[in-house]
């Protein structure tokens, strides 16, 4: 495995064949370990991008705060057959410094998350463009996990016509529910309990679209769940189109994202299942 910093090592660095790309932001866990599990499913040759793409982040303290491990995501990496780890630095990717041309998630980056953090998408798809134009993969994996994010690049590939096939892979959790994310560890014990009520809820309302229940009934399961657990501030739960990540209305049938964002603490955490309302899922 070589840990490459430009577009020109990193096309020595892999031999021809069928070329997934994960991209990361670093400080692995067994989340983005599926992703790269999954990339040897169905390609080739794996490669892994990790970059902290500055252009994402809407608090500067964020960007600072957020952790950065290459030499344990490597040794993490080494375990896996990946070809190489793309990792370049700030000025490789952004050699003008901020672009003057950007991807624009349109209206996917105004809602919900969006919402919370307005521009965070269109720094997404930018660099995930730019990440697939450096790497040039046949195939990208994204996580479940980051539902809107998935939705948003599936967009931009399919109204930008990027020659590139997307593969979503379902969100890895501790055995109790617990999504896994970088941020858990800033959890305290009694903080990680109470953040379990996200995943409950979320079973919750999946249980109820299941047994074929109103949209209210769905969400009114999640929120009592919610509503009960101490120290959880709810920022949003709602049951999404997956193709616009727009709320669905109380006539809608089909498949679904089931999303809930909530901070726990001062930790912001964010989890979603997917769903089928009046249907079996497809
Ligand atoms: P990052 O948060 O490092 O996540 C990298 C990939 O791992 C994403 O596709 C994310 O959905 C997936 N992932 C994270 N936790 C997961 C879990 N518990 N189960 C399954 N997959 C999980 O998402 C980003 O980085 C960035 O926005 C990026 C796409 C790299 C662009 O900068």
């Amino acid at each position: 495995m070589r840990v490459v910093r430009t577009a020109a090592e990193l096309d020595s660095a892999v031999p021809e064949g069928r070329r997934a790309v994960v991209m990361t932001m670093g400080a692995l866990h067994a989340g983005h370990l599926a992703l790269v599990k999954q990339a040897h499913e169905v390609a080739e040759r794996v490669v892994v991008t990790i970059f902290v793409n500055p252009l994402q982040f809407t608090d500067p303290r964020d960007l600072e705060r957020y952790p950065r491990a290459l030499e344990a995501d490597c040794a993490l990496l080494a375990t896996e057959p990946v070809e190489a780890v793309f990792a370049p630095e700030v000025e490789d990717v952004y050699p003008g410094g901020e672009p003057i041309v950007t991807v624009s998630a349109g209206r996917i980056g105004e809602i919900f998350e969006g919402a919370h953090r307005p521009g965070h998408f269109d720094g997404v798809l930018t660099v995930v463009l730019k990440l697939l134009n450096l790497t040039r993969p046949d195939v990208a994996l994204f996580g479940q996990k980051d539902a809107q994010q998935l939705i948003a690049v599936r967009a931009m590939v399919r109204d930008l016509n990027l020659p590139v096939e997307i593969v979503a892979v379902p969100t890895v959790r501790d055995p109790d529910g617990l999504a896994l994310s970088s941020r858990n560890r800033f959890l305290s014990p009694r903080e990680r309990e109470r953040a379990l009520s996200l995943s409950g809820a979320l079973r919750a309302c999946a249980a109820r679209a299941e047994a074929g229940d109103s949209l209210d009934g769905i969400l009114a399961a999640g929120y009592a769940i919610l509503a009960s657990a101490e120290g959880v501030v709810l920022d949003y739960l709602a049951v999404l189109d997956p193709t616009s990540a727009e709320a669905v209305r109380s006539d809608y049938r089909g498949d679904v994202v089931i999303a809930v964002a909530a901070r726990v603490g001062s930790t912001r955490l964010i989890d979603n299942v997917p769903a089928s309302i009046g249907g079996d899922r497809s």
